[in-house]
């Protein structure tokens, strides 16, 4: 105790402190860029069982394909894009007859493929940022798609141009609230790191996850039904330089929980048949009884509890009954979640990068989305079940 005492009382203690402060940026983070992107393979929701029960050669399944015709139709999805395609599929077996192992394959597919998708959107990114790639100084990337040491994100690196000194942060296998996460690391980073500029970048293929229908798995049709592929990347800094950055908005605070006794309610494996992910049936329901607390906790200490329909929300939509439960558990006027029901619409259900395609979705609708104080929550929404909550203002003439 004596030592530490005569150390913060040091000349030492002082020129650390001193350190500290001029490491740290002085004002919060915000987001300077977007990019989004998808790989070609576009597959319409209405034609989905016909496609899917067809190139697994399983159209004598005629029950389990009525109730994906259903399941397509209460998904309020017009149509999602897949890196894997009907002639890769025949080529590959393994990624059909479940009693193949088939992990291999599938890494040696996302080895690449998820670099070069994730590069696609941080290009966009970067290009609307407006300042050379070297200047990126650190670089965070969530993926449930792969899993190689080096990782996507030195490949990305390296297809960017970045750096060699960029300081990179993996995020595997959270799920659909890694979009969130990132933005929360990368929110820390660029306000505990004075002028770094941070990439954030998130990209997922649905090939980890795809596989036959099976009478034996009903639960697989879900997520043949729902998800899709997709990347997206946005560029984090604070104390933004007037002259050559456009803030879109501000990251005022971050936070995570966990809804209670609810660890059930999404679960994933990755197995050697690929990845396997069920969310249980009692997903929509856990969310609807327990969001408007978690939001209390989350923003309360700002003051912004209750006033729901006075905030814009980006909300990840896990599902068209996981944004109806949102909704119902805050009252939100229904035209409050139209960009996240547009991103479902237009591309399903991405996993970590569809919030930060409702992001973008939002400061392209601004005007008619943005209330009076400019003020709104992105809400990831993942295995846990977790809830990541970022309060966002909207810079002004973004
Ligand atoms: C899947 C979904 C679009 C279906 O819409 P819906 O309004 O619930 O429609 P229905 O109640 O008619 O369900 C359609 C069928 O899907 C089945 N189903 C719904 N949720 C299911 C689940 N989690 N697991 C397995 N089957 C499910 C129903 O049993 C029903 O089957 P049936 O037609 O044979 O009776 C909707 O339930 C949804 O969005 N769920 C959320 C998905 C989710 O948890 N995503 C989060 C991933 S992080």
């Amino acid at each position: 105790m004596a030592l530490l005492g005569n150390l913060t009382a040091s000349p030492t203690a002082a020129i650390i402190r001193k350190m500290r402060q001029a490491q740290r940026a002085d004002g919060p983070a915000s987001v300077l860029a977007i990019g989004t992107a998808n790989p070609a393979n576009c597959v319409r929701q209405d034609e989905y069982a016909d496609y899917y029960f067809r190139v697994t050669q399983k159209q004598h399944l005629t029950k389990l394909k009525s109730k994906l015709n259903r399941i397509c139709d209460r998904s309020a999805i017009k149509k999602r894009y897949f890196h894997h395609t009907e002639e890769l599929l025949q080529h590959h077996p393994e990624f059909i007859d479940r009693t193949l192992p088939s992990l291999d394959a599938r890494m040696d597919i996302a080895a690449t493929a998820v670099p070069d998708l994730a590069a696609a959107a941080a290009g966009k990114a970067i290009a609307e940022w407006g300042r050379p790639a070297a200047d990126i100084t650190h670089l965070v990337v969530s993926t449930y798609s792969g899993a190689h040491m080096p990782g996507v994100d030195l490949r990305l690196a390296s297809l960017l141009g970045l750096d060699p000194s960029v300081r990179r942060t993996m995020l595997y296998l959270n799920g659909c609230s890694s979009g969130s996460a990132a933005l929360r690391v990368a929110k820390d980073i660029a306000e505990n790191n004075r002028g770094a500029r941070v990439l954030v970048a998130c990209a997922e293929l649905t090939l980890i996850l795809f596989r036959a229908p099976d009478e034996a798995h009903v639960d697989t049709i879900i997520m043949q039904a729902l998800f899709g592929d997709g990347a997206a990347a946005v560029i984090v800094g604070a104390e933004p330089d007037a002259s050559a950055e456009r803030p879109i908005f501000e990251m005022v605070a971050a936070s995570q929980s966990v809804i209670p006794e609810s660890t059930h309610g999404a679960v994933g494996r990755l197995r050697e048949d690929g990845l396997v992910f069920n969310p249980s049936f009692e997903m929509p329901a856990l969310i609807r009884e327990n969001i408007e607390q978690c939001m209390a906790d989350a923003v309360g200490p700002l003051g912004l509890s209750g006033g729901w329909n006075d905030l814009f929300w980006a909300v990840h939509p896990g599902g068209r009954a996981i944004l109806d439960s949102v909704e119902a558990g805050l009252r939100l006027e229904p035209k409050k979640l139209t960009a996240s029901r547009h991103v479902l619409s237009e591309y399903g259900n991405m996993s970590g990068p569809t919030v930060i395609f409702v992001l973008d979705e939002i400061r392209r609708r601004r005007e008619h989305v943005v209330g009076r104080h400019g003020l709104g929550v992105l809400l990831g929404l993942g295995p846990g079940v977790t809830v990541e909550t970022m309060v966002l203002r909207a810079a002004c003439g973004s």
